[in-house]
């Protein structure tokens, strides 16, 4: 028997037919409203997006409220591992040993997630194309990359580099690499796959929105996506085919942030206290109004509390020393195992809980016109990596120094902004210097009073500048670029 002849316009018919019987049970025709008015290929990309919706998945979302945050009460500050001089030796310790036989083995890869919208920077592109170094104004992605580049000389074997991407600025991150062929790094070591979308719902009916009359408004599903998208986009296995055991989790907005840091992977992997599936780093937080989320243990378990969910009494709250009881801050930095990724991905139902975030979405109103709304009007729902943390047993946070790796890009002026990171990055450039006798110019706070940038392929910590011709001194004002 042959089957009949059915034509892409009938096909199509009969799928716009099936989309508008499961509309009318969520009550979402509407957003078929302008299909009239599409062309066939608009029609297609309309059809296609709606057909992989998960509406019933929507509904619970948005009944769901927000996501449950423990009693106050019943929280206490995560114990964690100090900086040196308290804690572990750089140099020394047996858990740099341990973490330089991993990468020298290939155990080890690092994903940078920027999959972000990056809204506040306001930078149209990826943020990771963002001009982000003091001196020379290198791209967030070209800082990664570098360091890649030298720990993969330095430990002689190549590392591999996992980057999230959405679908909105995949084929924008691609473009910026081949532009820059890739850096110098080796092409197959450069894993991209993009994370996945949700639609963002009107904060009033609950409604989905259409960002265009062919398109609905949708969403990246947070930074906690990339746990599910490393499974769904086949790059865990790609990983694990390759004998990487630990992944090196990175935010793309961080220029200083350490990619490859052995004492942190020794610490994880091998150290009695540590389950070796997921660990993190920390930066004290001194001023209780700071927006970082805190480490806190309930029910003996590690989780991140977020900023706007800590009490103000518990942010506040000082132990007999004076120093902030919940001061542990997360840098949104991580190690997490291979395995521990598989574990987590492997159900349909994914583990970690959804958040719901207000914000501002641009929309079509019923007869078509664009609103730009002056106040949040939409719900985005996002995962979080750090709610893994609780999944994850016994696991190690490392204290680390904010002038050490923690200078964020995120907002176009005021905190953590392109100036606080440039200051931050002068701060740290000047500390290593004057580990090897350089004068460096500071004022009354101590900030370094010149522009100072080392290269990752110069020195990816400051014993590597042993080898490196360096000035006497640093004027006042002096740009300087090693
Ligand atoms: P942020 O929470 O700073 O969000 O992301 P953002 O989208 O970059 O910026 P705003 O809030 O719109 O201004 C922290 C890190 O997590 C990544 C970002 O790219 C950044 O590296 N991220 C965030 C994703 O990869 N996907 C997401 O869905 C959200």
């Amino acid at each position: 028997m042959t089957t009949p002849d059915v034509g892409p316009s009938v096909r199509m018919d009969e799928r716009i037919a099936e989309l508008r019987r499961r509309l009318e049970r969520h009550q979402q025709t509407y957003l078929l409203r302008f299909l009239p008015q599409l062309g066939a290929d608009e029609r297609a990309t309309l059809v296609g997006q709606l057909e992989a919706i998960d509406f019933d998945q929507l509904a619970q979302l948005a009944a769901a409220g927000a996501h449950d945050t423990p009693d106050a009460a019943s929280l206490v500050p995560a114990p964690y591992v100090p900086a040196p001089p308290d804690g572990p030796d750089e140099s020394t310790s047996h858990h740099r040993a341990a973490g330089e036989t991993l990468v020298r083995s290939g155990a080890v890869a690092v994903l940078t997630v920027a999959g972000g919208q990056g809204t506040r920077l306001g930078w149209d592109g990826p943020k990771g194309t963002y001009p982000a170094t003091v001196v020379t104004g290198k791209p967030l992605f070209r800082c990664f990359a570098e360091q890649i580049l030298a720990a993969g000389k330095k430990y002689e074997r190549p590392i591999p580099w996992l980057i999230m991407t959405s679908p909105a600025n995949h084929a924008a991150t691609q473009a910026f690499f081949d532009d820059n062929n890739f850096f110098g790094l080796c092409r197959t070591d450069v894993l991209m796959f993009s994370q996945a979308m949700l639609p963002s719902l009107d904060a009033q009916s609950g409604a989905l929105l259409l960002e265009e009359r062919d398109r609905i408004a949708l969403n990246p599903d947070g930074h906690g996506g990339s746990l599910r998208a490393l499974a769904s986009s086949g790059a865990l296995d790609e990983l694990q085919t390759r004998g990487v055991r630990h992944i090196s989790y990175v935010q793309i907005d961080n220029p200083l942030v350490r990619v490859i840091d052995p004492v942190f992977l020794g610490l994880h992997a091998d150290d009695a206290g540590s389950s070796g599936r997921m660990s993190s780093k920390m930066v004290e937080k001194t001023d209780p109004a700071e927006k970082v989320g805190v480490f806190t243990r309930h029910d003996g378990r590690t989780m991140v509390i977020e900023y706007s969910d800590l009490p103000p009494a518990l942010a506040e709250a000082r132990d007999d020393a004076g120093r902030l009881r919940f001061r542990a801050g997360s840098i949104a930095v991580h190690i997490i195992a291979t395995d521990f990724v598989a574990e987590l991905t492997r159900d349909r139902a994914f583990a970690l809980p959804f958040h719901r975030a207000l914000k501002r979405v641009p929309f079509l109103d019923a007869t078509g016109l664009r609103v730009e709304p002056d106040t949040p009007n939409a719900i985005k729902f996002e995962t979080f990596v750090f709610d893994a943390l609780p999944l994850a047993g016994d696991s190690i946070v490392l204290e680390t120094r904010r002038d050490n790796e923690f200078a964020p890009i995120k907002n176009a002026q005021g905190a953590d902004s392109p100036a606080t990171s440039h200051q931050l990055q002068s701060d740290r450039a000047g500390r290593w210097l004057e580990a090897h006798g350089v004068t460096i110019p500071r004022d009354a706070d101590g900030h370094v009073m010149a522009k100072i940038e080392i290269s990752p392929l110069t020195a990816l910590e400051p014993a590597d500048l042993v080898a490196v011709d360096l000035p006497k001194k640093v004027e006042v004002g002096a740009e300087v670029a090693l």
